[in-house]
């Protein structure tokens, strides 16, 4: 999508980190925006701030991990704005437990907003996006975890789901005039850490990060990284250029290709290894 003033945009997570970073920099470009988020006093105070810089800009509350909230969500978008061009699947929650401390509900949540939503948003936004025949974007949000196994279980699991979700469709909804990117994100200055403060009530208690076990240091190292992150706002730049591109992969820094590169020499290795026993077609 070359030209992005006057477009429309609907962003998940918005009301902080990430998210916001993204409205505010489509909004720069001129992009009218719908911020979503579960946080009502985040939210109000990211569109009230977008709003004063003449930007035109709405919010609207949603759960993204239940589908009727996305739902109707997309039908607030549409009967503000008009119509929608592009969707950033960015809500996600750091959550989750270790092995031998998971329990369902740690699963479900994790899966439900880190994963599901992306289904949905694309399964609820896609249709919207193709309808109107001006071509638009899905970006998704997954992480570097996306592409090496490196922080908790379920969180890898559902980052893994977005890279394969975006990789797949990225084929599929291309001769529909939809680009699909994936944003890969390294350690980001936001309040992913604290992600447990919107554990909907529907999941009960879950388990407090363990402490006192490997998990803990594991936790106050990421916490680290995280508080000298980088800006999330030069990230929402990034997610502009890449979508005014159509870039695949939008990554925010080097700091973890050679673990990546390390994962697919680890995968060559195991072709290699059984390279002389394949029979000659
Ligand atoms: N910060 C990092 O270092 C980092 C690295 C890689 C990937 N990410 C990913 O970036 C995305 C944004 O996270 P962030 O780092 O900005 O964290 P953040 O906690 O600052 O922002 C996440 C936003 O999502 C919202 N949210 C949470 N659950 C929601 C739900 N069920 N429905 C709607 N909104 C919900 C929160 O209220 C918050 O505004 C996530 O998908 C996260 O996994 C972050």
């Amino acid at each position: 999508m070359q030209h992005l003033e006057g477009k429309v945009a609907f962003v998940t997570g918005a009301g902080s980190g990430i998210g916001l970073g993204i409205a505010q920099a489509l909004a720069a470009a001129g992009v009218k925006v719908m911020l979503c988020d579960i946080e009502q006093a985040a939210l109000d105070r990211a569109v009230e701030g977008l709003a004063a810089t003449n930007a035109d800009v709405a919010g609207v509350r949603a759960d993204v991990s239940l589908k009727e909230e996305l739902q109707k969500a997309a039908d607030e978008t549409i009967a503000r704005f008009g119509k929608v061009h592009i969707l950033v699947n960015n809500a996600g929650v750091g959550g989750g437990a270790e092995y031998g401390k998971w329990t369902d509900a740690s699963w479900n949540w994790t899966i439900g907003v880190n994963l599901m939503s992306v289904v949905w948003g694309i399964e609820v936004f896609g249709p919207l996006i193709e309808s109107h025949g001006e071509g638009g974007q899905i970006v998704s949000t997954a992480s570097i975890a996306g592409l090496i196994a490196a922080t908790g279980p379920s969180y890898n699991v559902t980052k893994y789901g977005v890279v394969a979700l975006s990789e797949g469709l990225r084929v599929d909804l291309a001769s529909r005039g939809i680009g699909v990117s994936v944003l890969c994100p390294g350690f980001i200055r936001t309040q992913i850490m604290d992600s447990r403060r919107n554990v909907p009530t529907r999941f009960g208690e879950l388990e407090q990060q363990n402490e006192g076990d490997g998990a803990a240091e594991f936790v106050q190292l990421a916490r680290e990284a995280i508080e000298n992150g980088i800006d999330p706002r030069y990230v929402g730049e990034l997610v502009r250029e890449g979508i005014e591109g159509d870039w695949p992969y939008i990554f925010t820094d080097l700091q973890f290709e050679p673990l990546i590169n390390e994962r697919f020499a680890n995968i060559t290795a195991g072709f290699d290894r059984i390279r002389d026993r394949v029979p000659q077609r």
